[in-house]
């Protein structure tokens, strides 16, 4: 799967799916599921890290983590789902070379063939028009942008319509800047439904309603095991409680058996 696929999904009407992984197991499971594509989202630094926020995720973090989705995958390449990682904060954000580089080595040094990153004030579409024009694919993100968590929080985004207005031409500016899909989060229904039509490349939901080219989901929330639940993406399985209770089942019966006597024989007399 390649970033121009999900273009041509978006022009021929087929939703586009998009599932985040963060180790190998989890990359097996998502493949396995037939998602299009497979996003290492910096959303792994609270998932799988314990961190509080996506900000303390390094470079080196994020590669770590891609390249073990890497080798989670099984086949040919061109079979696999197109993996995309997040650029995390402070890679992009201080000047375009910087950014070229931070890019370039998620490429360089594992499978991941586009990266993802948030907001469209004019530097951050400046990056963007650089990375695209140095050959790498870039995935925009809107709406709730966790990285600007201190100013914005994490609640819904664009509720009045000059924000929704802005958000408009902000993915106008994504798209002319070269991006060849935009992640909405947490934003009106509405709201993404006039995004879609008005742009050429994929509008992808999460909070965002229906009426989005595709969806995508954190993976661990999906699966219950996350212990905050975002409002705007429920669990289809207790995950959690489901695996803690296989858990304390063996950890029961391993306590539970008595020991045998061949056991017990070669215990130490000390
Ligand atoms: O980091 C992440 O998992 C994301 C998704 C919420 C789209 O950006």
């Amino acid at each position: 799967m390649r970033p121009a696929d999900l273009i041509r999904f978006k022009q021929t009407g087929q939703s586009i799916t998009m599932l985040t992984a963060w180790d190998s197991l989890s990359a097996a499971w998502v493949q396995a599921a037939g998602a299009d594509a497979v996003l290492v989202g910096d959303s792994l630094a609270m998932v799988a890290l314990g961190h509080a926020t996506t900000l303390p995720i390094s470079l080196d973090g994020m590669l770590h983590h891609t390249q073990a989705v890497s080798r989670g995958f099984q086949g040919m390449p061109s079979r696999q789902p197109l993996l995309i990682c997040d650029l995390p904060f402070l890679s992009y954000q201080c000047g375009e070379d910087l950014a070229v580089a931070a890019a370039g080595r998620l490429l360089k040094e594992s499978s991941a063939a586009a990266v993802k990153l948030e907001g469209a004030e004019p530097e951050i579409v400046a990056v963007i028009d650089r990375l695209v024009r140095m050959g790498i694919p870039v995935m925009g993100h809107l709406g709730l942008t966790p990285q600007a968590v201190h100013r914005f929080g994490y609640r819904r985004q664009a509720q009045d319509r000059p924000s929704q207005e802005r958000l408009l031409r902000k993915g106008l500016e994504l798209e002319q800047a070269g991006c060849f899909a935009v992640v909405l989060e947490h934003v009106p229904a509405e709201l993404s439904g006039e995004l879609r039509r008005t742009l050429n490349i994929p509008v992808i939901g999460i909070g965002a309603g229906d009426d989005c080219d595709g969806q995508v989901r954190v993976t661990a929330d999906l699966l219950g095991l996350t212990p905050q639940q975002p409002p705007f993406s429920p669990a289809l399985v207790a995950g959690h409680h489901l695996f803690s209770d296989a858990l304390k089942t063996w950890v029961t019966q391993q306590k539970s058996v008595p020991p045998t006597r061949e056991e017990l024989r070669q215990e130490p007399d000390c």
